[in-house]
């Protein structure tokens, strides 16, 4: 049997023989639901996605994977990204279904994978025009989704469609992983990185040997020494639940709002649920990647269920 895929309305679902699935709002690309199994198990919802998340464009999806390109966070005021609004265009912007692919499994083993590859593009023309004026570079994006048993993997590729003008561009997939109580959630695979603390001025720190806890708001763009060679993993209750591979992206942003904060996120909802997320969001945020004319650049993540 094959997976199923459905494209209805502004959204595109898919579902594997094991009633595992994903489902991906055109706004943004955003992936708004991922139900995963491990174990033979069944099928459970993995994302965190808020109840009162905007779902029909006009504002960034809250939960999820939202993608954030060419910038992270507040633009700086002196670099071509700077009237751009926080975390770019990429994430209001509506994208185009280009359908289903076929895998490199499919190809080398000659078989139907287990899987389903998902293709989703943005370019500069067909992105948000109110905001692609903000930033006047000739780009592509291509997003794919892959959905197989135990995991899910999303990659990006940018490419420079400009003549002969460079550019410079920040990318990071905003991942909203779903866990059961974030006092029993720590991350591993960070200690002795370095980090910059959004939450106290920016300050560069060292994160400490073993893993990290989240005991309350934290918002730290780690730069792991092995760049994205360096797996992490979120571990809850002492048990590793998810697996993080990145390629390419060697920064991995660690967020949690807390209590205080999610009174002032209007579209955050339930307000205690900051205990049922982590974001660990893979990127190139720390600097920024420069891309000739005709030239790509692709990173990806790659999740599974541990
Ligand atoms: C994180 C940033 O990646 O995204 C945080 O590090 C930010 O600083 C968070 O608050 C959410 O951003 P937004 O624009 O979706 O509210």
């Amino acid at each position: 049997p094959q997976a199923r895929v459905d494209l209805v309305g502004d959204r595109v679902t898919a579902v594997l023989p094991t009633g595992e699935s994903v489902e991906i709002l055109l706004t943004g690309a955003t992936v708004l639901s991922w139900k995963g199994a491990v174990g033979g198990g069944a099928a459970e919802e993995r994302l965190w996605l808020s109840e009162s998340a905007v779902l029909d464009g006009s504002k960034a999806v809250r939960g999820g994977i939202p993608i954030v390109f060419p910038v992270f966070g507040q633009s700086p005021a002196d670099v071509a990204t700077s009237k751009l609004p926080q975390h770019g265009l990429a994430r209001t912007s509506r994208w185009e279904f280009l359908g289903r692919s076929t895998s490199e499994a499919d190809v080398s083993s000659k078989a139907t994978s287990n899987g389903v590859q998902l293709d989703f593009g943005l370019t500069s023309s067909s992105a948000d025009p109110k905001l692609r004026e903000l930033w006047p570079f000739d780009f592509a994006l291509l997003y794919r989704v892959t959905l197989e048993p135990g995991s899910l993997i999303t990659s990006i590729v940018v490419t420079n469609n400009e003549t002969e003008k460079a550019f410079d561009f920040q990318v990071l997939l905003h991942t909203y992983f779903r866990v059961s109580d974030i006092a029993q959630v720590q991350v591993d695979g960070l200690a002795g990185a370095p980090y910059s603390d959004k939450v106290d001025g920016m300050k560069i720190k060292t994160q400490a040997e073993g893993k990290v806890d989240i005991t309350g708001e934290t918002d730290r763009v780690y730069k792991p020494e092995g760049g994205a060679a360096q797996a992490l993993t979120i571990v809850e209750a002492g048990r590793p639940k998810y697996g993080i591979a990145r390629d390419n992206l060697s920064d991995a942003v660690v967020w949690n709002p807390w209590s205080d904060k999610t009174k002032s996120i209007g579209d955050f909802a339930p307000k205690d649920g900051y205990k049922n997320m982590l974001c660990v969001e893979p990127g190139s945020v720390s600097g920024w990647q420069r891309l000739d004319p005709g030239d790509a650049f692709e990173g990806a993540q790659s999740i599974k269920l541990l």
